[in-house]
């Protein structure tokens, strides 16, 4: 038999561009109304056959990440194997090259546990369309979003998920300034959990009027995070001072995006912000 190419599967970054906290519920978790998008720059999985299950982690933020039960990519592929009974399900070989900072609001872990998912339902060629959205909500609240990685309004604790067409393409520039930030940390310091709802978006948003709504929206989880770690501050003021039509803190942070006119703004205006700040993870992408 000929041997089956690798395949290969996208976990791409997640950005939050609004965020608002409309609620409590007593589940612990908090009620959201997010737009959420998804860039071209992010992780990527690699799926192959192999005569045991092995997981093994490499790139530039592989580092102390565990490769057993305590990485979502297991999981993922164990609850996968949970649902999914009647299949076929030949032991696989999963390599993660893991190129986002972790606990970071851009949904790294979440993305990587969606792209696992998705690679191993063609690899071992489910056909239970259902499967991978039963799994997904239980894997955590923004893996739904991930499975979907499309510009897309997501409600509940994430996995409402309704699909956004009509979004322009965006450049970014994606900041971090190195610290990693506990997301159960974030919400319990927020200081209002209700807060008003998202607006309705414009029905088919150019730059300019995607700019106007988000003038209006917000990201509820800036102040706490800002108020556990202070140098989020500099990570938005690099992007205002670069040249930035907008920036903002993605998810619970501490990574915060830049939107610009142009790819070559946000190519020039990355290369200023790492000449500044070397130590920091600075990638400029577009929106998928
Ligand atoms: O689901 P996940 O494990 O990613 O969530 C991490 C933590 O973030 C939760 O335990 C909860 O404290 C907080 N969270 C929340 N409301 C959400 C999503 C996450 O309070 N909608």
């Amino acid at each position: 038999m000929d041997a089956i190419a690798a395949l290969s599967e996208a976990a791409p970054a997640k950005i939050n561009l609004a965020l608002h906290v409309v609620g409590r519920r007593t589940d612990g978790y908090h009620e959201l109304e997010t737009l959420a998008v998804f860039t071209q720059y992010g992780d990527r999985l690699t799926v192959e056959g192999g005569l045991r299950d092995h997981f093994s982690i490499h790139g530039p933020y592989a580092d102390g990440l565990p490769t057993d039960h305590g990485n979502l990519v297991v999981r993922a592929r164990e609850a996968l194997r949970r649902i999914c009974t009647g299949a076929d399900m030949a032991p696989v070989s999963i390599r993660l090259e893991k190129n986002l900072p972790v606990a970071s609001g851009i949904g790294g872990g979440s993305s990587d546990a969606a792209a696992v998912l998705r690679a191993l339902a063609r690899h071992w060629q489910l056909t239970d369309s259902q499967a991978l959205a039963a799994v997904a909500p239980g894997l955590g609240a923004d893996v739904p979003m991930c499975l979907a990685a499309r510009p897309l309004l997501a409600r509940g604790a994430g996995e409402r998920i309704e699909p956004v067409s009509g979004l322009p393409k965006l450049a970014v520039v994606l900041v971090n300034p190195g610290v990693e930030v506990s997301t159960p940390q974030v919400f319990s310091a927020l200081s209002s959990r209700e807060n008003p709802p998202l607006q309705a978006l414009p029905g088919k948003a150019d730059f300019a009027s995607l700019l106007g709504w988000l003038a209006a929206s917000r990201n509820d989880l800036e102040a706490p995070a800002l108020a556990i770690a202070p140098v989020i501050a500099e990570s938005l003021s690099a992007l205002g001072a670069s040249g930035a039509a907008f920036a903002r803190m993605s998810g619970s942070g501490a990574t915060c995006f830049g939107l610009y006119e142009s790819e070559h703004a946000a190519k020039a205006a990355a290369a200023t912000i790492r000449r500044e700040r070397p130590d920091w993870f600075v990638v400029a992408t577009t929106t998928g």
